[in-house]
Order: structure tokens, then sequence, then C-alpha cells
């Protein structure tokens, strides 16, 4: 187990939420008041989905929506409108329901068909708001990040080539078993982060968990989460009890 992760399982999917959704609010209070700005890239899938509702109304008045800015660590290749985009989730859950100007969301166009333009206009975008040169990787305050059944994060899927990409913060990854491409943030972004926060909820996680969190012979390359470890950040999972079910440590 990474020494330096930290670990908050709740007994029930609602207080995983919540208590992320605390995570959110003090980290973006206290980025603004130290830096100006909160900026933080959001996941897709299910478990954050409740965290974004819940920041919508229950944190509407304490949050300091002016100054976050919005960005995704991964997104499907579908336009914005699609079912299974991302940015489209996001939107519904939290952001068409809050004050937060359009200036300040900033979307991958992953609906242009070609994946790795896409990518690309995005690691542009990045470059610019971070204002980072082309050798420099973005240091987000917050990643939130997802755990797949195969041990993916993030669209870092087991084998496919991102894991490897060194130079670019943005990259179209291929996923040979989706039959698509995925476009999302590498390794050099998740590991420069301030904080990076795991949402992990269910039972049909608890072995893919004890196995990213406990089991030293398997590889980062077969299991992607693994090879989170951010340099000078915090990490930290957020776990229901069904998740943290097979853990020798069930918190
Ligand atoms: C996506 C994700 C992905 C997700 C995990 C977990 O777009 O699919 O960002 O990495 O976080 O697959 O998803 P669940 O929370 O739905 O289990």
């Amino acid at each position: 187990m990474n020494s330096s992760a930290k670990i908050r399982v709740s007994t029930t999917p609602q207080e995983l939420s919540a208590t992320a959704a605390e995570e959110v609010v003090q980290g973006a209070n206290q980025a603004v008041a130290e830096r100006g700005r909160f900026t933080i890239a959001l996941s897709g899938g299910s478990t954050p989905k409740n965290l974004y509702n819940l920041l919508a109304t229950n944190a509407l008045n304490t949050l300091p929506w002016d100054r976050m800015f919005f960005f995704w660590g991964d997104e499907r290749h579908v336009p914005p409108t699609d079912p299974e985009s991302n940015y489209r989730m996001v939107s519904e859950a939290m952001l068409s329901k809050v004050p937060v100007s359009a200036a300040n969301v900033f979307r991958v166009p992953a609906e242009n068909p070609d994946a790795a333009a896409a990518a690309e206009a995005y690691e542009k975008t990045l470059r610019k708001v971070f204002q980072i040169g082309e050798q420099g990787v973005p240091r987000f305050d917050l990643i939130l990040l997802g755990l797949g059944p195969d041990g993916h994060t993030a669209s870092l899927f087991p084998g496919s080539a991102a894991l490897r990409e060194k130079a670019r913060i943005f990259v179209a990854n291929w996923v040979e078993k989706l039959k698509t491409h995925r476009l999302t943030l590498t390794l050099p972004v998740l590991n420069a982060c301030r904080t990076v926060a795991f949402l992990v909820s269910g039972t049909d996680k608890a072995t893919v968990l004890r196995t990213v969190l406990e089991d030293s012979s398997a590889s980062g390359e077969q299991y992607p989460a693994k090879l989170v470890k951010p340099s000078d950040g915090e990490l930290i999972w957020f776990l229901d009890r069904a998740a943290a079910s097979a853990l020798s440590d069930k918190g």
C-alpha cells in the first residue's frame, strides 16, 4: 500500500459522497484563500454523480463557484449531448444548477471525430489556462478519480499506450476491449496534483480495490490505479464499507 495514502471508509454510498463533498468544500475554500482560484478535474462514472448532485444542493452557498475552474480528467469520444458524455453527466448533475460562469468550464471537445486532434486541442487549453509552456505539467488543486473493475482509472486502461506517456498531458487512448478511443489526462498530471481523491463504492469493487491497495505482486501496467502516486501531494481514497470489505484494514 502507498504509505502516504489516506483511506476514509464511510458506512454507506451516501455518507461517502457527503465526506467527499466536505473535502471539496474545504479544498476549494483553502485554494481560493491561498491562490485565488480552485482548479478541479472531474471524473465520469456513477459514483461521483452523487457527489456532484450533493455539491449542487448542499454546497450551493459554501463553495466559491466564481473562483472554481472545472476540467475533465477523462472523456468518452462522443459529442457533449451524448448520454455517454462525462461533460453531459456533470452538467446535468451539477453545473447547470450552480452559479458558475461558462468561462470557468473547460470541457473536452470530444465531438471531434479525430480523437487525437480533440486531445491535442484540450492539451493546448490546459497549457493556456495553467500558463505552462510546452514542457510544463499542470498542478491541479484536486483531481477526482474512479476505479474501474479492471483497475483502470481516468481512461488509463490496463495495457494501454497512455500508461507510458511521459511528455503529453492529455491524450487519445485506444482501448482495445471497448474498441474506442478514450480521452484522458496522463500519469504525469495525476502525479503532479495537490490532492488526488479516488471515490470507490460497492462490493463489485472490493476485490480490485484490495489488489490495487494491498497486492504488491500486481503490476501497475495491469492495474493502472496503482500508478497514481502524487509526488508532492495528497492521495485520499474515499470508500464505502462495501468497497472496503476485502481490505485487511477495513477502516
Ligand atoms: C469514465 C471514468 C472512469 C470511472 C470508473 C469508475 O468515464 O468511465 O472516468 O474512470 O471513474 O470506471 O466508474 P464507476 O464510478 O461508475 O464505477
